[in-house]
């Protein structure tokens, strides 16, 4: 508990008062530098015996952090202390990677010599081509990036141990640099076109376009406005705290597994419609919508208790506020329509007056619902070319940054222990065994057989 201590300055313990025992448990309270309290229950079931329930962990704090802070009632989001919007506008994806995992944005010798290093690890083993094709061709792309990100540890050998700083941080590149390629890579399998391998003169934002849209019979010249929405797109994505993902690598990490196979089920965990997945969830949202004159409709249905419909890209576990990234994704969504003459795209008019009507709805205010990053994050994909099966890649390119970078903070903290939620358990007590012949000829499976 000592590296703790300096948490608890200035704060009262709270005390637990148990009526029926008589017992009371005083519970330490830590304050952050910013940010709510935080009740250090570590010790409750030793002293009590009792353990707390919270599924979803809506009120646990899993780790201490420094790389990101949210507030989610202000629609504040911060990585190492710099507000994500003027991240977006003031600087490049490279740099917020510098940022996220070294604690401080790089001068521009250290921006230089970082960028090399990436750009020095975007290449792919050779032989992890035949993984691919492995595959089948309609195979869902972030189906292949949890295969193939896990493969890499069967690839490079001399960056799986973690204990050794400078391997850590050989994976940290070598991830960050080849998530790209592979993702890249991903796509060109899905449409049958030869692979394309990355171009060291480019930036990131371009190298991804060029990996994805070029073909080898034509010269492929990157728009530089496409570029930066790209980059930007990258910088909102890079880190969110502990979100599924994030807590699935630090989970993952926990036990000491190797830090590919840990962002493989990062992307695991991302890949579904309630977080990473919901950007595709969005774009099939507005076009079943198809026109503006069936808003209503959708909105009666996203407010009907009896109705498992949500709409999608609305919400979030922490913003009780519009998601700051939403705001600047808005922007580039109008300026990628335009460069690209798509102003008077139905899907983006359908959205912005989806947008109006429910930010206006009283049950959107009651529940404190706004859009969250992945509102317009679809529109400007779908403009740019990109089929709804390859967003959540992008996502998940942006990610591995910040996923990275929370699995190394975790492996250097002292305090690093093994996940190991418990439970409340709610099964059977303890029974006697039964006999095959004795047991009841009542089956479950015919109940089984028959919803099929
Ligand atoms: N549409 C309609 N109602 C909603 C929506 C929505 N999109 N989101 C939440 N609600 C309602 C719930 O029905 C619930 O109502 P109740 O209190 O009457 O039961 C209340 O708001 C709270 O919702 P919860 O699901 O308890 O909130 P939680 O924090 O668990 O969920 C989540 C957050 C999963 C993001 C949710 O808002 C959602 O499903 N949104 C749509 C999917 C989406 O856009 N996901 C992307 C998240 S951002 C990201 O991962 C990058």
């Amino acid at each position: 508990m000592a590296d703790y201590e300096e948490y608890k300055k200035d704060s009262k313990p709270l005390t637990l008062f148990n009526d029926e025992t008589g017992q009371s448990f005083q519970i330490p309270v830590l304050k952050g530098n910013d940010g709510p309290d935080v009740l250090d229950i570590r010790d409750l079931y030793k002293e009590t015996g009792m353990f707390t329930y919270d599924p979803g962990f809506t009120s646990t704090a899993s780790c201490k952090s420094s790389i990101t802070f949210i507030d989610g009632h202000k629609g504040i989001l911060r990585h190492r202390g710099y507000n994500i919007k003027d991240l977006a506008a003031n600087s490049d994806f490279i740099e917020v990677c510098y940022l996220l995992l070294h604690g401080e944005l790089p001068s521009s010798t250290d921006k230089e010599k970082f960028e090399k290093v990436i750009t020095d690890h975007t290449m792919l083993h050779e032989q992890l081509v035949y993984l691919y094709r492995g595959f089948r061709r309609d195979a869902h792309p972030m189906a292949i990036m949890v295969g193939v990100v896990g493969a890499l540890s069967a690839f490079y050998h001399d960056s799986t141990d973690f204990s050794d700083l400078n391997q850590r941080m050989i994976a940290s590149h070598r991830l960050i640099a080849k998530i790209a390629t592979i993702g890249a890579m991903a796509y060109k399998y899905s449409i049958g076109q030869p692979f394309v391998y990355p171009k060291n003169n480019l930036s990131y934002a371009e190298n991804f376009l060029h990996m994805t849209f070029s073909v080898p019979t034509e010269e492929y010249k990157v728009n530089p406005l496409i570029a930066n929405a790209i980059d930007k797109f990258f910088i909102l994505h890079a880190d969110h705290e502990q979100n599924a993902s994030t807590s699935t690598v630090r989970l993952a990490g926990s036990s000491g597994a190797n830090p590919f196979a840990c962002i493989a089920a990062g992307i695991a965990s991302l890949w579904g419609p309630a977080h990473g997945g919901a950007n595709e969830a969005v774009i099939q949202m507005l076009e079943e919508i198809s026109d503006i004159k069936n808003i209503p409709e959708y909105i009666s249905k996203a407010k009907d208790k009896n109705d498992s419909f949500r709409l999608m890209g609305f919400g979030h576990r922490v913003y009780k506020n519009y998601d700051p990234r939403a705001e600047v994704m808005k922007k580039i969504a109008h300026d990628v329509l335009k460069e690209l003459n798509k102003l008077e795209d139905p899907l983006l008019k359908i959205a912005i007056e989806l947008e109006k009507i429910a930010l206006q709805d009283q049950y959107f205010i009651d529940k404190k619902l706004y859009p969250n990053v992945d509102f317009y994050s679809g529109i400007i994909l779908k403009a740019i070319g990109f089929p709804t099966s390859m967003f959540t890649v992008l996502f998940a390119i942006g990610r591995t940054v910040g996923w990275i970078s929370q699995w190394k903070e975790m492996i250097e903290d002292p305090i690093n222990k093994i996940g190991r939620p418990r439970q409340l358990y709610t099964g059977s007590q303890s029974r006697e065994y039964q006999q095959l012949e004795t047991r009841e000829k009542k089956s479950i499976f015919k109940w089984l057989w028959k919803s099929k």
